[in-house]
């Protein structure tokens, strides 16, 4: 990537008087190989080019890391040459344009805004905004509400349940190219919300529901860098994050091949350093072991039934292949209710499922062993350790979570008086025994 460093110094000496270097305004708009940077020089906002690629893409990239860019503008539609203009219209819009005046990207809102200015964050978030109102509320338009890739602090992933708009992450096709790849990151809301990374339509990696006790198998060591906040209202719901110092400074990542990276920058070594990434193991690839089944990363093999089952091909799972799952070996008691608790678990994804947020655990394995398709249940909010939460049919996605993770439990039906072998997966930090 080129940087026009000269060309930055002399664009922001002339107005030094006169305009903030972070801001762009009608009568003053940045070209190709000029930039504006942010009040504490945190973030850097200009023309650049990807990797081998010749194209320009108007970009939001850290000042200190000019190749970690962390906002495209046109992902969808490079300049070709280096005559990109950005301005703001007659009508108040963020424009960006090409050597012949046609518009390549729009901040695309409607209404005439009065003065408008545009202004880079220091957080990383362009906004626009007229001039004498400087509250987030008010901001006519702000790159936060059209992510690419990249999280940062203070970005919101989630919902708009008024408008149904959702804010996601979407992996770049290639380290050359910004723009759509394969790969999207999200907060799903159906049930209790998770956050789940996919391959086009197909789920790649989840967390597991964020429903107290953890942010699903987020590890300890990426709790230590940020706390997460959600947010669930009537009119959004959405996942957030703010580092635990003003020092750290980092960024989730959905790279071009389906991993969510939390990097932290190192400023001993001036390098970005990857402290976790999703999926983290094997066990984390989405429906690693079928259904039914249970992965665990210090079993070999990986994959086992849970206690009650049976691979449904012997043959496939002797070769290693996992995916038609178990079946169960001997059917349940309709009349009545047996379960094994399967602790330190990360739980089955919600595909058929039921919830009711006033039962108790102790209802909620009553209301259960009255319907002949549950097939589990568990506490929906497992920091109130409240709540139900059944599911009917194939258990898919359940996972041992390793040590630095927290889990909970599951209580999965069993049939009549399978007891006595109860402890299961042995691990010693965790307890699997049978309830009646
Ligand atoms: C602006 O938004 C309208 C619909 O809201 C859409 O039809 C149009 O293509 C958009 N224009 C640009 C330049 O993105
Ligand atoms: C924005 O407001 C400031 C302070 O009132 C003023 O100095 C500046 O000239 C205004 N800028 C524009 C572009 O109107
Ligand atoms: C996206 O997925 C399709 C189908 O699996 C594959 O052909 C293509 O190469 C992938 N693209 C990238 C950028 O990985
Ligand atoms: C779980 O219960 C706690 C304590 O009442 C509450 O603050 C939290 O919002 C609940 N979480 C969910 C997902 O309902
Ligand atoms: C949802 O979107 C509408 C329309 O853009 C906006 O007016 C409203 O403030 C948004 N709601 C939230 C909670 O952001
Ligand atoms: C990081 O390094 C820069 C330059 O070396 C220095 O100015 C800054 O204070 C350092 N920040 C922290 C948090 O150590
Ligand atoms: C994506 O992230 C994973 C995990 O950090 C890493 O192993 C992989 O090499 C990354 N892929 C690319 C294309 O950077
Ligand atoms: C695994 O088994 C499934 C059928 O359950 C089959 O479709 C698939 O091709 C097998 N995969 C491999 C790698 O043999
Ligand atoms: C939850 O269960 C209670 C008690 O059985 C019932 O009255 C209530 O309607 C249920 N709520 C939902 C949302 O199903
Ligand atoms: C059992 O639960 C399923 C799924 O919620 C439901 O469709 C079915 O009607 C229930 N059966 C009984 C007997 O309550």
């Amino acid at each position: 990537m080129e940087w026009h460093l000269s060309f930055f110094l002399v664009f922001c000496f002339s107005f030094v008087f006169s305009f903030a270097c972070d801001t762009i305004t009608p009568t003053q708009s940045i070209s190709d190989g000029q930039t504006i940077v942010s009040s504490f020089q945190s973030f850097e906002l200009g023309f650049f080019s990807p990797g081998k690629s010749q194209n320009r893409y108007l970009g939001i990239w850290f000042k200190r890391s000019p190749e970690s860019v962390v906002w495209v503008a046109n992902r969808n539609n490079p300049i070709i040459d280096s005559t990109g203009v950005l301005s703001i219209s007659k009508d108040g819009n963020l424009v960006l344009l090409n050597q012949i005046q046609s518009i390549i990207w729009s901040s695309n809102i409607s209404g005439v805004a009065e003065d408008p200015v545009a202004q880079l964050l220091d957080i990383g978030n362009l906004v626009l905004r007229n001039n004498i109102s400087v509250n987030s509320g008010s901001y006519l338009w702000q790159s936060f509400d059209y992510p690419s890739d990249t999280m940062l602090a203070g970005m919101k992933l989630g919902w708009n349940l008024t408008t149904g708009q959702q804010l996601y992450l979407t992996s770049w096709k290639s380290t050359d190219d910004p723009s759509p790849g394969n790969f999207t990151y999200n907060l799903d809301i159906l049930g209790l919300p998770q956050l789940v990374i996919y391959k086009g339509s197909m789920k790649w990696s989840r967390t597991g529901p964020l429903n107290g006790i953890y942010v699903g198998a987020t590890p300890n060591v990426a709790n230590m860098v940020f706390n997460p906040i959600m947010v669930f209202n009537p009119d959004e719901m959405y996942y957030m994050y703010r580092p635990v110092s003003d020092n750290i400074v980092m960024l989730l990542k959905l790279n071009q091949s389906g991993s969510l990276e939390l990097l932290i920058w190192n400023n001993n070594t001036a390098e970005w350093k990857v402290l976790y990434s999703m999926p983290y193991d094997t066990c984390d690839i989405y429906g690693r072991c079928g259904g039914n089944a249970i992965c665990s990363v210090s079993k070999s093999p990986i994959c086992n039934c849970l206690t009650g089952f049976v691979p449904k091909s012997q043959k496939e799972w002797g070769s290693l292949n996992w995916t038609s799952g178990c079946a169960r070996s001997a059917p349940i008691d309709c009349q009545s209710g047996e379960f094994l608790m399967l602790a330190g678990v990360r739980v089955p994804d919600l595909l058929e499922y039921s919830l009711n947020e006033s039962l108790s655990l102790h209802e909620c394995k009553a209301e259960c062993s009255k319907n002949c398709s549950c097939t589990a249940y568990a506490n929906s909010n497992a920091s109130k350790s409240s709540g139900c939460l059944m599911w009917f049919d194939d258990l898919v996605d359940i996972r041992l979570v390793a040590e630095v993770y927290s889990g909970e439990a599951i209580y999965i039906r069993m049939p009549p008086s399978n007891t006595g072998i109860s402890i299961l997966y042995g691990i010693t930090s965790f307890i699997s025994r049978l309830y009646l």
